[in-house]
């Protein structure tokens, strides 16, 4: 399979091929969304959650997005390559926003990043654009924006909201995102969006309408227990496999029977 890349997004939408991408961390699991042709791992800054047992994603660095991005581009053959712009590496000035999203490219082998937000962040996106650095933007429910927010809710719901969400898609649109996910709005807002832009959109709760969908990997397969949002779908229960085998292991070691004679050398 030829890899995936931001050209093809935008072919996809107008032919109506919808879009498969789940976040990845990892090598073993990249590989695994890779061999099963889902069109793009991101690289998010979900992994301060659900990898590193954090409360928020405020606290992942730079240096830890693009050595979780690193393990994934090694082991992604046709999957196109997302890392996510993790908070404070892109608000402060243009020129470290530009400098840090070559990074992901230069040194960690991602073919795109991504960021959060709407028209606070076009001179970034033009910029990082006209730098040949592809940009996915990421609007509704911005995680990175949990303090502002109040939590993590469901946003667009008044007409207000909505008309300010559509604005905010049309604004990074413009200013050149190849790409654009909508995380926790009302279906009939994101039908209305995925209908005015151009650019394909990416729905996480955001209903059926979108161009494709992205989940975070460990809520598909069923491997952080601590919460999952309403609108993650759970394919597989990983985390009751995984603890049977630890169980067994340690219940085997525990009677002696393993390791036995067939694991020994003679
Ligand atoms: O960080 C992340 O994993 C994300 C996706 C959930 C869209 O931003």
């Amino acid at each position: 399979m030829a890899k995936v890349t931001a050209r093809d997004f935008l072919r996809r939408k107008v032919e109506g091929r919808k879009i498969s991408m789940i976040t990845a961390y990892d090598y073993p699991f990249a590989l695994l969304a890779d061999e099963a042709e889902i069109d793009v791992l991101l690289v998010g800054d979900s992994v301060g959650m659900v990898v590193q047992g954090l409360d928020n994603t405020l606290p992942v660095t730079m240096e830890e997005m693009l050595y979780h991005t690193r393990m994934v581009a090694r082991a992604a053959k046709s999957a196109m390559v997302i890392g996510d712009m993790p908070f404070m590496s892109y608000q402060a000035s243009i020129e470290e926003a530009v400098r840090n999203a070559g990074r992901f490219l230069k040194e960690a082998g991602a073919a795109a990043i991504k960021m959060e937000g709407g028209s606070e962040i076009r001179e970034q996106i033009a910029a990082m654009t006209r730098a040949d650095i592809p940009v996915m933007a990421h609007i509704g429910l911005t995680p990175q924006a949990i303090h502002r927010m109040g939590g993590y809710k469901v946003q667009g719901r008044t007409e207000a909201g909505a008309e300010r969400l559509l604005q905010e898609a049309c604004a990074v649109e413009e200013a050149g995102a190849f790409a654009l996910i909508l995380e926790a709005i009302p279906v009939d807002l994101a039908k209305r969006i995925t209908a005015q832009v151009s650019i394909p959109t990416i729905g996480i709760g955001a209903g059926p309408y979108c161009d494709g969908q992205v989940l975070v990997l460990h809520d598909v397969l069923g491997l952080f227990a601590r919460f999952t949002p309403k609108f993650a779908k759970r394919y597989a229960n990983l985390k009751e496999d995984a603890l049977k085998a630890l169980r067994d292991y340690r219940d085997e070691v525990q009677r002696g029977v393993f390791p036995s004679e067939e694991h020994g050398f003679r």
